[in-house]
Formats: C-alpha cells, structure tokens, sequence
C-alpha cells in the first residue's frame, strides 16, 4: 500500500474527532513548552505553526499579554474545524513552506509537525527569515526523533510519508544553520522507553 501525506491523513482524523484524542495527548508536553517560550513581562504575537484544530491558539489567546494569537495548517479539516470552534480566531490553511505572515510574530510554537517535512531546515529557515521578529523566540515539539526508540516504527504503523527522523545533535545543528541562538533543548515527560517529547527552542 502507497503511503499517504500527513495533511491527508491528518484531514480525517479531524473528520473522525481524533483530534481532540491528540490535543489532550500532547495537552502535558504543550504546557511545558509555552511556560519556556511565552514571556512573562511584555505583551507578545503568538503562531502555532501546524495548529491543527487550534486548541494551542485559544488556549494562548486567553493570556493577557497576548495581543494576537494564530494558527496555520494543511489541513482543510482541521481549519475548517477551528473556525466552527472559535468563529473570531484566526485560522490559516495554507503550506508552512510557502505561508508568510502579513507582520512578524515574538513567538512561534508548533507541537508535533517538523519532521512531518522531507527537510525540516527548509522550514527553520523560512521562519527564521519571514515569520519572526528579531528576539523572537521557536519553541518546537516532536516526539518523533532517533534517540525516542519506541517511536521508530511509526512510519510503518501509521504509513505516512515523510516521517524525517532526526537526533537531538541534528535538530540543535538545524536551528544554529537556520540563524537561531541560544538553542537549548530538553526532553518533556520522559518515562520508561518513552524517551519524552525533544522540545528545542531557539532565539533571532
Ligand atoms: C500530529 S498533527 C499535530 C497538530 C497540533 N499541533 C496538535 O498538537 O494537536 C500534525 C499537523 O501538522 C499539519 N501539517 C503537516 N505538514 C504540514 C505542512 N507542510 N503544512 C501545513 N500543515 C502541515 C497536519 O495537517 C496536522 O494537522
């Protein structure tokens, strides 16, 4: 059997209301991460790149020095979702690769989406040149990468393509190439064989 695109797969789990099951499964990790990146001392733009059915934009949107919070996704499915969930959001179905925001944002999140591209740098550097400010901050998420082995046969479970699997020496190279400084990492809810998610984060 030929394997299928992420934004098509992710398409019907949004039809299916498997996107609820996701955004509570990664709701732990997701937290972690924007008490990281999110600042605490002035107001902020917000982007979740991949935003799926937009949960991680709402749940943003209710802090006080958010002053605009939006979220991209492929999927028709999922945009069309977010919008019926939150009419006054703003929710933008394009390609991550070729989107470009009208202004720049302080923060871009994205949860479980970056080694769903063949080259994950190609999107690094695309935010890093057009998507945020200068000491704007990326906060990435995946739980897809080499030293997480119980996640290496997910290619063959779920029979999406790509699946880029990376170590953590080759995501931190990837943000240094992409222009980010002070690339730091850490592994969110490590238990057992589950290595954790590998949240990377980096500043312009
Ligand atoms: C595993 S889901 C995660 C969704 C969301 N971040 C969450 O935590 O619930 C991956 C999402 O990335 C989107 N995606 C994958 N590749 C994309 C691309 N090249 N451009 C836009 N969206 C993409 C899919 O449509 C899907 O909604």
């Amino acid at each position: 059997m030929a394997k299928r695109a992420p934004i098509e797969v992710f398409g019907e789990w949004a039809e299916s209301g498997r996107d609820e099951g996701m955004a509570s499964g990664h709701q732990s990790s997701v937290n972690q991460m924007l008490q990281l990146a999110l600042p605490t001392d002035r107001s902020f733009r917000f982007l979740d790149a991949g935003c799926g059915n937009g949960w991680v934009v709402r749940k943003v949107s209710s802090n006080p020095l958010c002053t605009k919070a939006a979220g991209v996704d492929g999927s028709r499915q999922m945009i069309e979702k977010a919008r019926a969930i939150d009419p006054q959001g703003a929710y933008i179905q394009d390609n991550l690769l070729v989107w470009t925001p009208d202004q720049p944002f302080d923060v871009v999140h994205s949860m479980e989406v970056f080694y769903y591209l063949e080259k994950p740098q190609d999107l690094l550097k695309h935010i890093s040149a057009s998507w945020l400010n200068k000491g704007g901050v990326l906060v990435v998420g995946v739980d897809f990468y080499a030293e997480n082995q119980s996640s290496h046969n997910w290619p063959e479970k779920t029979q999406i393509s790509p699946m880029t699997l990376l170590s953590i020496n080759e995501w931190v190279s990837c943000f240094v190439d992409a222009g980010f400084q002070n690339v730091q990492w850490t592994q969110i809810d490590a238990k057992g064989d589950w290595a954790g998610t590998l949240c990377v984060m980096g500043k312009l």
